[in-house]
């Protein structure tokens, strides 16, 4: 039997520090998640200089703790996979300068991860039968595409948003209704109490491009209702304004992504990233799959949102296809999918 490939991924391109250890690519064999929310809270969103002093702090720990849950000493790993774009600069200098000081004393290959890339692989973990190619629509803090992945690292993108990703659309939203950040999960948790039909805010067409994305209409228009009922001095029911938001931006993600999947006779269909743990949206990803007669595969929230086991699983596939990174890997704030360093 051939050996077993051990990868140790780490992230630290916004507000998680977080490592872990991969088997073959598929297999978790620990996942630590140091996370910084609450520190970052009290300021209304991630402040970059913090973030990336408590990525510094924490690291080593958290490093050292993945190995030693895996049962993994530095010797036994193949590689080390690490996130290098895009993110905040100085939160990833931080991730890219521990792998390659870990590497270069401890003789191990340097492989360098795209965090999007990472994102898409999650849903890898826990669907050992999803293979490229398939279609994956990405929602996350920073990004929202939808991509046809051709094969391990290989996309092509059909789709972009214009303005906000819809993460940040959530996070202003939640911002404006007073929810405090990350705003995603807690307007996920208060539409549960709400009519999401109580107020229909327009949703934006692009005529030329049927597979991109724009929220910040949608978000000017969630902050023009507050502003007016404000200014009227009325109440406004948060719960319903929550869950009338939340479905225009589900609905819209769930038609562009099933009308790409059937236009291009995809049957699988995947989604990724921190939205991607959205109850509404999983439901009705998988409610207009199941209608279609498409595979539906997603992560469950914890390889969802930031983590380094899904940066282990994309640092496997890059492995195996022979990608390797020299010591002069830097970090790429505004890295492209698909672009390499
Ligand atoms: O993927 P991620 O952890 O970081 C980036 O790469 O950006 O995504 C974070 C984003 C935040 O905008 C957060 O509000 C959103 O994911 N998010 C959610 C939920 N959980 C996290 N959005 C909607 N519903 C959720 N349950
Ligand atoms: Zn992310």
């Amino acid at each position: 039997m051939d050996k077993d490939i051990l990868i140790l991924g780490l992230e630290s391109s916004c507000d998680e520090t977080a490592a872990a250890v991969i088997k073959n690519g598929r297999t978790v064999l620990s996942n630590v998640i140091s996370s910084q929310i609450d520190i970052h809270k009290e300021y209304g969103g991630v402040v970059p200089e913090i973030a990336s002093r408590k990525h510094i702090e924490r690291i080593n720990t958290v490093i050292e703790e993945a190995l030693k849950e895996a049962g993994v000493g530095l010797k036994d790993l193949d590689a080390i996979g690490v996130t290098y774009g895009p993110g905040l600069v100085g939160a990833l200098l931080v991730g890219v300068a521990e792998a390659k000081a870990i590497c270069f004393a401890a003789d191990i290959p340097l492989v360098g991860v795209h965090h999007i890339e990472g994102h898409v692989s999650a849903n890898y973990i826990e669907n050992p039968d999803l293979e490229p190619p398939f279609l994956c629509l990405i929602v996350s803090g920073g990004h929202t595409h939808l991509v046809v992945v051709k094969d391990y690292g290989e996309f092509e993108i059909l789709g972009r948003t214009r303005d906000d990703a819809a993460g940040e659309a959530f996070d202003k939203v939640a911002r404006a209704i007073g929810l405090g950040y990350p705003g995603g999960p807690k307007i996920d948790k208060l539409s549960k109490e709400g009519n999401s039909d109580a107020i229909v805010f327009p949703k934006t067409k692009i005529e030329d491009a049927p597979y991109d994305f724009s929220f910040s209409g949608l978000k000017s228009a969630v902050l023009n209702y507050i502003n007016k009922a404000k200014m009227m001095n009325e109440e406004f029911n948060a719960a319903d304004l929550a869950a009338s938001f939340q479905k225009n931006v589900v609905d819209t993600l769930t038609e562009k992504a099933i009308h790409a999947a059937k236009e291009l006779h995809m049957d699988k269909v995947a989604i990724a990233g921190g939205v991607a743990s959205n109850s509404t949206l999983r439901n009705s990803m998988e409610e207009a799959c199941r209608k279609e007669g498409i595979h539906f595969y997603h992560p469950s929230p914890i390889f969802c949102t930031d983590n380094g086991a899904m940066i282990g699983v994309a640092a496997y596939y890059e492995f195996i296809k022979g990608t390797r990174h020299g010591w002069d890997l830097n970090a790429v704030p505004n890295l492209q999918l698909g672009e390499r360093q």
